[in-house]
């Protein structure tokens, strides 16, 4: 008699107590089936603290600058994968995924490509020896990329940018010759559908070549088109809404996108930022938030008020929560995760900071116990 009632004791108080809260970020990131990620510096990874800390939470890593043109191609013959495989091998010793960024952008590209004076039919073979070269040195261990990055033009949203890629002198040379429809997308999105068949006129023809020479380069890799300042319904995710729905109906391999998160002056518009995923993901589009930090106004020693972090840490559960409430959005990855190491210093001269999960001496912020809890609650 006493075995059974105690039997229902023990379940009771199962039943009763809260199950314990998850050890880590990457505990109970594994436990919501998400990926959680961070942006790496490979100098770093000698400091213990930040190879410990970075172990310990996340189960993805993200070269921060490794991977990028100036890096791993400085001059036209040579490629530098030194600094990208030490992050790729220390994901490996540490069971992390890594997600690779970035392949096509107009910033942080070697001076002997943007003084080259190349032909756009050069160029074009420049790319494609640019993009299946580092995909294919890292086929079967970059599981995703950013094939290209910020294409679009913050200041004319929904159009885009004159790049080295797209028109300067761009890639797409069956493009140069026909007459130029309007590029704001979203707008001749509807006149090209109607009256032309095929993307060219468009103007996003070159990052459709892209996209196909990474899939050649890596099949089984999952591409995705990653841009700033899209996270809210806007003409700029309007304009990308069109173009990933186009490429998907006419099968160029395009898997989904990145969302960057840059939060600034604590504004968030989270209802928007859902319904955003929400047709993304509806379009059968992967959806990850890729670059999230949350900027804070910090005094001369970097420190930011009590009352910030409270509200820093509100926003990263709410993003988190919104991508949660969407199967199709896999990952949340910060730009990140020390405060010790953030562009957003440089970026504001020092007076913005404090943007990331845990301080500058790895202690964690209100912020990351409320991205754990929130993932944790899943
Ligand atoms: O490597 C050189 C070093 O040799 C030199 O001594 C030093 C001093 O000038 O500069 C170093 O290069 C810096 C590079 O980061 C590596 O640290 C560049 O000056 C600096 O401009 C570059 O900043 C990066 C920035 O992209 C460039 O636009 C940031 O670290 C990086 O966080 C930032 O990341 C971008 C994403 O790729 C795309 N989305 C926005 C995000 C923030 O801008």
């Amino acid at each position: 008699m006493f075995a059974r009632g105690c039997r229902y004791v023990v379940l009771l108080v199962a039943v009763a107590l809260p199950s314990p809260a998850p050890p880590s970020l990457r505990a109970a990131a594994d436990h919501a089936g998400m990926l959680i990620g961070a942006a790496v510096r490979p100098a770093q990874l000698s400091e213990a603290a930040y190879a410990a800390t970075l172990a310990r939470e996340f189960n993805m890593v993200e070269p921060e600058n490794a991977l990028k043109w100036e890096v791993v191609h400085p001059e036209p013959q040579s490629f530098d994968f030194s600094q990208a495989d030490q992050i790729v091998d220390f994901a490996f010793e540490h069971g992390m995924k890594v997600r690779g960024h970035t392949l096509v952008w107009h910033q942080q590209n070697p001076k002997w490509l943007t003084e080259g004076k190349f032909t756009s039919a050069e160029l074009a073979a420049i790319l494609e020896r640019h993009i299946k070269t580092v995909v294919g040195h890292y086929r079967g261990k970059i599981f995703a990329w950013d094939v290209v990055n910020e294409a679009f033009d913050e200041l004319h949203p929904g159009d885009l940018r004159s790049t080295i890629w797209r028109d300067q002198p761009g890639i797409a040379i069956a493009a140069s010759s026909e007459p130029r429809a309007s590029n704001n997308l979203a707008r001749s999105e509807l006149e090209a559908r109607s009256s032309k068949p095929h993307s060219a006129e468009r103007g996003y023809a070159y990052m459709e070549r892209c996209f196909h020479w990474a899939h050649e380069a890596d099949p089984q890799a999952l591409l995705f088109y990653n841009e700033a300042e899209a996270e809210v319904v806007n003409p700029k995710s309007d304009a990308i809404l069109a173009m990933v729905r186009d490429f998907r109906q006419r099968g160029v391999p395009v898997d989904g996108v990145g969302f960057q998160m840059h939060i600034a002056n604590l504004r968030a518009d989270v209802t928007s930022i859902s319904a955003n995923i929400a047709r993304f993901t509806a379009l059968g589009m992967q959806v990850h938030i890729t670059e999230m930090d949350v900027a804070l106004p910090v005094d001369a020693n970097g420190n930011a008020r009590p009352e910030d972090l409270q509200r820093q840490a509100d926003i990263y559960r709410q993003i988190a929560e919104a991508c949660l409430a969407h199967r199709g959005c896999t990952a949340i990855q910060t730009w990140g995760f020390t405060d010790k190491y953030s562009w957003i210093g440089s970026h504001s001269k020092h007076t913005q900071g404090a943007a990331l999960l845990f301080d500058r001496d790895y202690r964690a912020k209100p912020a990351y116990l409320a991205l754990k809890n929130t993932l944790a609650a899943r």
